[in-house]
């Protein structure tokens, strides 16, 4: 059966890439599958972290996830740390993927930076464990922005090597051919990799430094007007075709942000916007970015004003996610020799 996964980090701010990329594209599949979307707080501790800002987050994001249009009722939102299987399935899958495997993600060299040999273990880690997050519920598809692409290539040879290697016992054991479905990234739509206000050639960040390179979900609109007017541009007018935003990355994202966030098309955009100049078009953008977000950014204000909701939430999704992911994990115990 087919089945929604995704997860998103509490380390800070939101902003309009996590919306655009990932939780506007969570809340459309919410119609068409079973999801499962995922705080995951485990991943956020690969960094260094300070534990009551953890928790305060961990319920930001999930009051975001509601804001934004995913119904509690109807899918399992909750934290990671919660469903134990995680973790447990992350151990199996440590000794399924290979060295050589994780030394070549470009995030781990990202975050590691110059002083690798002081990164955490869990920083190292942090690609299986994200493979146990989709593997655990046998998950079939996994809506991400593009800079997840080459995780989720680890995790769909993590599942493939698995299934391999103990292809014989998963067949003992009646599964068939193969135990894990080979999770397909869902990177859809004009915004999925939306980069810096202040520099287009580099990817809106919540680790950036600079406010003004990203909208917060949070941002209330003087806030949103001031960064998109302070938004970088170059000094020619929008061209009418999309051939016309080659090698102008800064144009071309103020674009694309605008045709998801009216769930227009990029070409669309051009053609209504052609010729005119960057104050106009943003202007524009500003309207309809402040229009999206004031619900979001009121509805995530009155969440937080009731702790006990979100909390409740976060439990019965924890009840739903494990009820899936418990015989999972016997099966996978099974399928190892593991006794149980
Ligand atoms: P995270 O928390 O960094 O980001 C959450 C989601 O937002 C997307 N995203 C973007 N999309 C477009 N433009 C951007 N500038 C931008 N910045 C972030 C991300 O691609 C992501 O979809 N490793 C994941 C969390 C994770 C996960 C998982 C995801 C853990 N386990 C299992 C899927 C399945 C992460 O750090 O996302």
């Amino acid at each position: 059966p087919e089945l929604v996964f995704s997860g998103v980090q509490p380390t800070g701010n939101l902003h309009l890439g996590n919306y655009l990329g990932a939780i506007k594209r969570f809340v459309t599949l919410q119609d068409t599958r079973p999801c499962i979307y995922c705080v995951v707080d485990l991943h956020a501790m690969t960094l260094p972290h300070e534990p009551a800002q953890l928790a305060r987050t961990t319920r930001e994001v999930t009051a975001a996830f509601i804001a934004c249009g995913i119904d509690p009722g109807r899918n399992a939102i909750f934290n990671q740390s919660r469903v134990a299987e995680h973790a447990e399935l992350a151990w199996a899958l440590d000794c399924v993927a290979r060295m050589g495997w994780l030394n070549r993600m470009t995030q781990f060299k990202d975050k590691a930076g110059k002083d690798r040999e002081n990164a955490s273990v869990g920083l190292f880690n942090y690609p299986v464990l994200m493979a146990a997050d989709i593997l655990i519920y046998r998950a079939t598809h996994v809506p991400v922005g593009d800079d997840q692409k080459q995780h989720l290539e680890l995790a769909r040879d993590v599942a493939q090597k698995f299934n391999n290697d103990f292809a014989e016992s998963i067949a003992a054991h009646g599964h068939g051919e193969a135990f894990f479905p080979l999770p397909e990234p869902v990177i859809l739509g004009p915004a999925t990799r939306v980069m810096s206000l202040r520099d287009g050639s580099k990817k809106m960040s919540k680790s950036d430094t600079s406010e003004n390179s990203y909208i917060a979900l949070t941002d209330d609109a003087d806030t949103i007007v001031q960064k998109i007017r302070k938004a970088k541009t170059d000094p020619e007018p929008l061209p009418g075709h999309l051939d016309g935003l080659a090698g102008r990355p800064e144009a071309e994202n103020l674009v694309g942000i605008f045709a998801a966030l009216t769930d227009r098309s990029k070409a669309d955009i051009v053609h209504e916007f052609g010729g005119s100049q960057f104050s106009a078009f943003k202007t524009a953008l500003a309207d309809v970015t402040i229009e999206k977000l004031t619900p979001i950014r009121t509805e995530m204000a009155r969440l937080a004003a009731d702790p006990g909701y979100v909390d409740t939430v976060l439990a019965e999704g924890a009840e739903k996610a494990r009820a899936i992911a418990r015989p999972n994990m016997d099966a996978v115990k099974d399928i190892l020799g593991l006794i149980r």
